[in-house]
């Protein structure tokens, strides 16, 4: 645990990687032993260049990001959307993009990737129920997708759906929440660089308890704004109901930025648990946008925060 996590960390940093990638070959190759279902996907390697957005903290294990998730679809247990996500299939993959833009219509998978430059992104994720990690996503920017689709003037919100697919998703006849998961952000923080949709994970491509094949990862907000497994996207010009404000708008904000000043009404959101750090981890600070301030903090000026949770 100790040297994990480098609190005077500048996050606009360029990291110098080398060192980092040869140590983390060997963890996705111990990753990968240990669990035989994300074995083939590591023969096709996402080969995804390096980011100045990359934090350089060193990330958490293949096997602790995909061992521990939420994924109520799958299942409200930590380890469920491992053990029932499996079933699944994501090839072919559709995506519709709507609304207020100049190219709606279904997108496939390869027509979404064709052109993208992958990057890896390693970033703090910090849920809201007060655990961490650091993930080193490969995916693409938000903006460069909706840029191709063209956002009209009047587009100020963008919304999100996961699938619903009852035959191999337990959650969807449980009722956890309404489905479809939805999820929306403003237009200046879906076009923001440090948002990206996720498609790999160490270089490969994300498992399915990750959220395959497309997901979203916001790194400033609590995990649960980064939808999984989306297949639509709509541009829109009012702020769009989300599925944990819908469930309990006085505990979930839309906005949902990490802010160690305000705390959820059951718990204190001021320290985090970092997953893998062992039972006698000390909690760390949480700090205001995720250690993100310096990129997003801009986008909220004037607004009051603790309204505006
Ligand atoms: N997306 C869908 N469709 N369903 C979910 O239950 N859970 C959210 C988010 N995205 C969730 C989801 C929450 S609460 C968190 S913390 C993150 O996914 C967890 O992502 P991870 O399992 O990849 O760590």
């Amino acid at each position: 645990m100790a040297g994990r996590y480098k609190s005077d960390l500048k996050w606009s940093d360029v990291t110098p990687k080398a060192a980092f990638m040869d140590r983390r070959q060997l963890m996705v190759g111990a990753g990968a032993l240990a669990m035989g279902s994300i074995a083939a996907p590591a023969l096709a390697k996402l080969n995804a260049a390096p980011s100045k957005f990359s934090t350089d903290a060193t990330p958490n294990s293949l096997e602790e990001i995909t061992s521990y998730n939420n994924y109520y679809e799958f299942g409200v247990g930590k380890e469920d959307p491992a053990r029932n996500a499996g079933a699944m299939s994501t090839d072919p993959w559709s995506v519709k993009i709507d609304g207020l833009v100049d190219k709606p219509g279904d997108y496939s998978f390869d027509d979404i990737m064709k052109g993208v430059d992958l990057e890896e992104r390693i970033y703090r994720f910090r849920c809201v129920e007060a655990w961490s990690m650091v993930i080193p996503w490969v995916g693409f920017e938000l903006a460069d997708l909706l840029n191709r689709v063209g956002v009209q003037p009047g587009g100020k919100y963008v919304a999100f759906e996961t699938a619903v697919l009852p035959d191999v998703m337990p959650g969807i006849s449980r009722g956890y929440l309404e489905w479809p998961y939805r999820e929306g952000l403003r237009m200046d923080e879906a076009m923001n660089p440090l948002t990206i949709i996720a498609t790999g994970l160490y270089d490969d491509p994300i498992p399915n308890q990750n959220g395959a094949p497309l997901r979203l990862v916001v790194p400033w907000k609590y995990g649960f704004k980064s939808i999984k497994s989306i297949v639509r996207i709509s541009v829109m010009d009012k702020e769009p109901p989300t599925s944990w404000n819908m469930a309990n708008a006085r505990e979930y904000g839309f906005y949902s930025n990490v802010n160690p000043e305000v705390d959820h009404p059951r718990w204190s959101q001021a320290s985090e648990r970092m997953v893998g750090g062992g039972f006698f981890a000390k909690r760390i600070p949480t700090l205001k946008f995720n250690g993100y301030e310096e990129q997003v903090a801009s986008l909220y000026t004037g607004m009051d925060l603790s309204k505006n949770f």
